[in-house]
């Protein structure tokens, strides 16, 4: 890597907006972290919060669901303000409480009326595992066969999609329900939420977006957009912490809907104590929770978004883009002749926050790297994932990064590096 590279990155870090806010967060010395995608760092915020609700369970005890800085009883709603200005939604629009798997399963249960016309639902060939899943086990629960109710939408390339294919695939008559990412969790393509929502409701077909692989590194404006559906992770982009509560967005029109899954935290709060047997739904999003939200993971979620409250989607979408951009130029230059191909979109207008880099070895090269201290990630058969994350990554890092990669691909010595067993 020549000193121009490296001096280009230093100007880039100086005049980098965000370059304060990595100081909050814990980063190991020596260690560049690039799975943000994955698990994000934890802050100081987020740590401030965990224990700020400890200690109110240490003194507040039962209590602590009406006392203390704030009362676990009302915590998800209010998770639920801080992270509606990251999305464009109202707060009532948002719960928090399960994890994405669970949310899933509880707006398709909700949203899912299958008629005598309309009775199949789409997803995609590269979806995350558990969104394949979970549509596959709703329809068996309603007794309908997968080979006929359920439409598979490929991948021309196995990476990406053609959107203008995935628009034709969406006017099928047959549809009632589709589930799509936001952003591929292979590729990190980004997908035109607004255009897709727009044709598929001209064809009366309700799109549940899994936005796992957006919020936090993305701006969006679900309300403004017509968005219907979506759920995402909040232990990526926006740092909850590890098993932190996913969120579920159900746009106010669609509100009026029962939940599909009734459970005592969907009650309307006001009678929820009133303890009685027939199920009176909550009058905001909050109706599709089910058991008690899991305050522990609620806390450090709370104390990551009033961080990120302090920046903004935008500053963080335009260092996101610099950096994956950034990021690109040098594997293109450094790498192309290794062997790595790169399968992100280069439009910025298709490109979610983190790079995808194809090798048939990218399993001994993700553990190679991890061992010389930079921390990508593999996703089989042979990506690796790298994320330079906003927040805490900088440009320098990155730079280094590729050097890294770089002798490691020059000198071979990755292949002494055994991949067998779990790789993650
Ligand atoms: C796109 C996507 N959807 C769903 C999930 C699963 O989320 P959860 O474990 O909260 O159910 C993940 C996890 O990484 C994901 O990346």
């Amino acid at each position: 890597m020549t000193d121009a590279a490296r001096h280009h990155a230093q100007s880039l870090d100086q005049e980098d907006p965000l370059a304060g806010v990595a100081s909050r967060f814990y980063k190991q010395p020596g260690v560049i972290y690039l799975d943000g995608n994955s698990l994000g760092l934890l802050s100081q915020h987020a740590e401030a919060a965990v224990l700020g609700i400890l200690n109110d369970w240490k003194q507040f005890a039962i209590q602590g669901w009406t006392e203390g800085v704030h009362p676990w009883f009302h915590l998800s709603r209010k998770v639920a303000g801080l992270l509606a200005p990251l999305i464009g939604a109202s707060a009532t629009s948002i719960a928090l409480g399960e994890s994405v798997t669970v949310h899933l399963h509880q707006l398709i249960a909700s949203f899912f009326q299958p008629s005598v016309e309309r009775n199949g639902i789409l997803i995609d060939d590269l979806a995350f595992p558990t969104d394949r899943y979970v549509v596959e086990s709703q329809l068996r629960l309603r007794g309908l066969e997968i080979t006929d109710h359920l439409k598979v939408f490929a991948s021309d390339d196995g990476q990406t999609f053609d959107e203008a294919k995935l628009i034709n695939a969406l006017a099928d008559r047959r549809l009632a329900l589709a589930v799509l990412p936001s952003v591929l969790y292979r590729s990190g393509q980004l997908l035109n939420m607004k255009r897709i929502t727009e044709a598929a409701r001209q064809s009366d077909v309700t799109i549940l977006w899994d936005c796992s692989h957006s919020v936090g590194v993305v701006p969006h404006q679900f309300e403004l957009d017509g968005i219907e559906l979506a759920v995402g992770c909040t232990y990526k982009y926006l740092n909850g912490g590890p098993g932190a509560v996913a969120f579920l967005y159900v746009h106010p029109d669609r509100l009026v809907q029962h939940p599909g899954l009734a459970g005592w935290f969907g009650c309307d709060p006001t009678r929820q104590f009133a303890m009685e047997s027939a199920f009176h739904p909550a009058p905001d999003a909050g109706r599709f929770l089910l058991g008690t939200p899991q305050i522990l993971s609620l806390a450090p979620l709370l104390g990551a978004l009033q961080m990120i409250q302090q920046t903004s989607m935008q500053a963080i979408r335009e260092k996101s883009l610099k950096l994956t951009g950034f990021l690109r130029e040098h594997v293109q230059a450094r790498l192309s002749h290794n062997g790595v191909a790169i399968v992100t979109p280069f439009d910025d207008s298709r490109r979610g926050g983190h790079l995808a880099l194809r090798h048939p070895h990218a399993a001994q090269l993700s553990l190679a790297l991890r061992q010389k201290g930079v921390v990508p990630d593999y996703r089989p058969p042979d990506l690796l994932r790298l994320a330079p994350v906003p927040l805490y990554t900088s440009f320098s890092e990155c730079v280094r990064a590729v050097e890294i990669l770089e002798e490691l691909l020059r000198t071979g010595s990755y292949l002494e590096t055994s991949a067998d067993g779990l790789v993650t």
